[in-house]
């Protein structure tokens, strides 16, 4: 059982700064144009972090609610009033098609993924809305990575199509952010001189540094967003 997560190391929290992926803010933006909570409507950030994409969420208006596992990130997320909870995502704390929109960013890879979606699809109302992003892989594998991170267990986009479609969602939009990757993976060469320089601060051990190198170009990750709906009438 590993027992680090990519996204609670150093190198990669003073890189990207208070959003704990690739893509910040700017991606977000795009989600919430493309699935935009109305005032007062109810939102829920699945896997909120620190609770960035949650300031978002209360500028415009929606009442949002940010769930996470780790405590930490929860202290955080929860300053200027957030409303946050300690929870897994596989047992949402929420009443049957009760929400409006939910948005996961870089988390569903990190759970049990089909139960997650179910829980997506109970919790939501009929017409509701996901708005997801996260890693998928263009190359033959996920590869062996050195602790959790999102990349873990990502698959091919068509398997992501799938498995939302098969959760009982239409999927709206599907977009390509791969380049917002790349410009994260750039900023990691820049501060460690190399993509092994940076998973070597990150893992402190060359072994595993070259392990991670190894799964990243054989599984060559991508970065996806997609918009899905609960058919009317569910
Ligand atoms: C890569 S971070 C992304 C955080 C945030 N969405 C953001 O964009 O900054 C993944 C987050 O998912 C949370 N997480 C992982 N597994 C979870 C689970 N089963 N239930 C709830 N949160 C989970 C982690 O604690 C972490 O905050």
């Amino acid at each position: 059982m590993k027992t680090s997560e990519l996204y609670t190391s150093a190198p990669v929290r003073s890189a990207l700064g208070r959003t704990l992926r690739p893509g910040g803010l700017a991606l977000t933006r795009r989600l919430l144009q493309l699935a935009p909570p109305a005032p007062g409507s109810r939102v829920l950030d699945a896997g909120c972090g620190r609770g960035e994409t949650l300031g978002l969420l209360l500028e415009s208006g929606a009442r949002a609610l940010g769930l996470d596992l780790h405590a930490g990130f929860l202290r955080e997320a929860c300053q200027d009033g957030r409303a946050v909870a300690r929870a897994d995502l596989k047992r949402l704390p929420v009443a049957d098609k009760s929400l409006d929109l939910i948005v996961c960013e870089c988390t569903w890879n990190l759970t049990d993924k089909e139960g997650v979606l179910a829980e997506f699809f109970r919790t939501l109302r009929s017409g509701g809305t996901l708005a997801l992003a996260d890693i998928y892989t263009r190359g033959y594998r996920s590869g062996e990575w050195p602790l959790r991170c999102c990349f873990e267990q990502a698959t091919d986009l068509q398997t992501v199509l799938e498995q939302v479609a098969c959760a009982g969602f239409e999927i709206d939009v599907v977009e390509d952010h791969t380049a917002m990757l790349k410009k994260t993976a750039a900023d990691f060469v820049f501060r460690h001189g190399s993509l092994f320089g940076f998973w070597q601060a990150v893992t402190g051990d060359p072994g595993l540094a070259e392990m991670a190198c190894a799964a990243s170009r054989e599984s060559k990750p991508g970065l996806f967003l997609l918009t899905a709906h609960v058919p009317w009438g569910e």
